[in-house]
């Protein structure tokens, strides 16, 4: 039996992986397999290096047999370069700490409301869970911390129920966790957060796992469960969805895994891996272009699902700009419509169907099911600066991650343009471009001729991003 451990400073990632690969994959292959695999496993391990990937790692993973195995992977990955960052959920842990100190665990929902009395017992299920991944990385020689990288706030009173202790997301810290992951180190986040004025918070692991991912600008999200696995065998499946020989679900788009929710919906609590789909298409229409839905009970799950072709798990993939595509004449009325109420409410300046036409190839819409739900402009004026206008999404599909991705793809557009600047000009959106990562700008910071036409009566605020 090879014996393989991750080195404490990584020497060249090819070495690593090479390694690693053998050991897990190739001993019972043959000659002419064992290289194909390890072919594809440098194909993509180039395409990882460097990338941040977000490990959601369901309770009870940790308690089972193969829970070491599991974290040695991880620990592979980070010594081969990619940034790794872990988040334990600790939800029926959390219910039996509570329930050993009696304390009733009681949930708005699918919501625990988190009382003063429950938190410290709250937080020493959440951080002892976490625990049980650093010890599992040093056994590895990987360094780990956990730290105060969320920011959240209180879910307040909802619906007549005071939610005291729960929390939601209000911002990940990134600059730290990208500091913590450049020295090599793998950032492991509980289910707590706290507020600007140290106030801790319960705060759904979940919801955590969706936030970093978008602000680190993840490249993968596994969310890891305990023996949930997907395939036709358990859930009623569209006839185009892909399948494996066992049944096994291979892959899932957006409009894929939206129709199974659709068809096998349970009430929340009811259903593990509903659960993990659900997880995984918000995170996907929020822009992480791949989200992997794992099985911890198989060894080695991660590593075949990242590195072969065939996966080992179920792939949710959203790309990116899927759904985004520049305007046509004939969608000109739609977006119209979208516009309207925003134009009525003096949000967005208005405009009529001769103005967009006239500045057609300057509008992309987001289509869903062949309707247009989302639009948006990017407008050249000059002095290597693009404005974003008029980007307004259907109210009906708010919060899907439709605006963020026009906006992604606007940054994109204007990047292949040299722009070197886009900006907003914004009279009520300002919190969200600023979550997005636009910073305010004085007037005199626009382009000379969008400058001349600032409407200084309509006082709205400049933010820019650097491209
Ligand atoms: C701003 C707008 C485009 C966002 O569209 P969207 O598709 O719902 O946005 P996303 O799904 O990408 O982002 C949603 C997130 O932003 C938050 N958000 C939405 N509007 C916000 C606002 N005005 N201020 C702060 N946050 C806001 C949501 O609460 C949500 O947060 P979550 O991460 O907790 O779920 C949409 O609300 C809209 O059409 N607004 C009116 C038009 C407008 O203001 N346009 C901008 C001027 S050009």
């Amino acid at each position: 039996m090879l014996s393989w451990a991750p080195p404490t400073t990584p020497p060249t990632t090819t070495r690593v992986l090479g390694a690693a690969l053998y050991y897990y994959f190739a001993m019972d292959q043959s000659v002419g397999s064992q290289v194909e695999l390890i072919r594809e496993a440098f194909h993509y391990q180039a395409r990882f290096d460097g990338t941040t990937m977000v490990f959601k790692v369901d309770f009870p993973v940790t308690e089972e047999p193969g829970f070491p195995f599991l974290v040695k992977d991880l620990a592979l990955l980070a010594g081969t370069g990619i940034r790794v960052l872990i988040v334990p959920g600790a939800k029926e842990w959390i219910d039996s700490v509570l329930g050993e100190y009696g304390i009733v665990s009681r949930y708005a929902g699918a919501v625990r409301v988190t009382t003063g009395a429950a938190l410290p017992f709250v937080e020493m299920a959440a951080f002892h869970v976490a625990t049980r991944f650093i010890t599992g990385l040093a056994a590895s020689r990987v360094d780990a911390v956990t730290g105060n990288f969320v920011r959240a706030q209180g879910l307040g009173v909802v619906d007549g129920e005071d939610m005291a202790h729960t929390g939601v997301v209000k911002k990940i810290l990134v600059e730290p966790l990208r500091r913590v992951m450049e020295s090599g180190m793998v950032p492991i986040l509980p289910c707590i957060g706290w507020s600007s004025s140290g106030r801790p918070y319960n705060v759904p692991s979940d919801e955590i796992a969706l936030a970093a991912s978008a602000a680190l600008g993840a490249v993968k999200l596994f969310i890891i469960t305990a023996g949930n696995k997907l395939s036709a065998e358990n859930y009623d499946i569209p006839e185009s969805v892909q399948r494996d020989d066992t049944g096994r679900i291979v892959r899932l788009s957006i409009q894929e895994a939206g129709s199974i929710l659709e068809r096998n919906w349970k009430a929340p609590g009811g259903d593990k891996g509903l659960e993990a789909i659900g997880l995984a298409l918000k995170a996907a229409r929020t822009g992480v272009e791949r989200v992997h839905l794992v099985n911890a009970r198989e060894e080695g799950a991660v590593l075949r699902e990242l590195f072969s072709n065939l996966g080992a798990g179920t792939m949710v993939y959203g790309d990116e700009y899927e759904s985004v595509r520049p305007l046509t004449i004939d969608d000109v009325s739609d977006v119209l419509r979208l516009m309207e109420p925003l134009m009525k409410q003096g949000v967005l300046v208005r405009r009529g169907p001769e103005d967009i036409i006239e500045k057609k190839d300057d509008y992309a819409v987001f289509e869903i099911d062949g309707s247009i739900h989302a639009a948006g402009a990017l407008h050249n004026w000059g002095e290597a600066q693009g404005e974003i206008a008029a980007l307004a999404t259907n109210p009906a599909y708010a919060d899907m991650g439709l605006g963020r991705n026009l906006v992604r793809y606007f940054v994109d557009r204007a990047k292949k343009a040299g722009f070197r600047r886009v900006f907003v000009l914004t009279t009520v959106t300002h919190d969200w471009f600023e979550l997005l990562g636009f910073r305010e700008l004085p007037v005199e910071s626009l382009p000379e001729k969008k400058r001349r036409l600032y409407d200084s009566g309509r006082k709205s605020k400049v933010f820019g991003l650097d491209l």
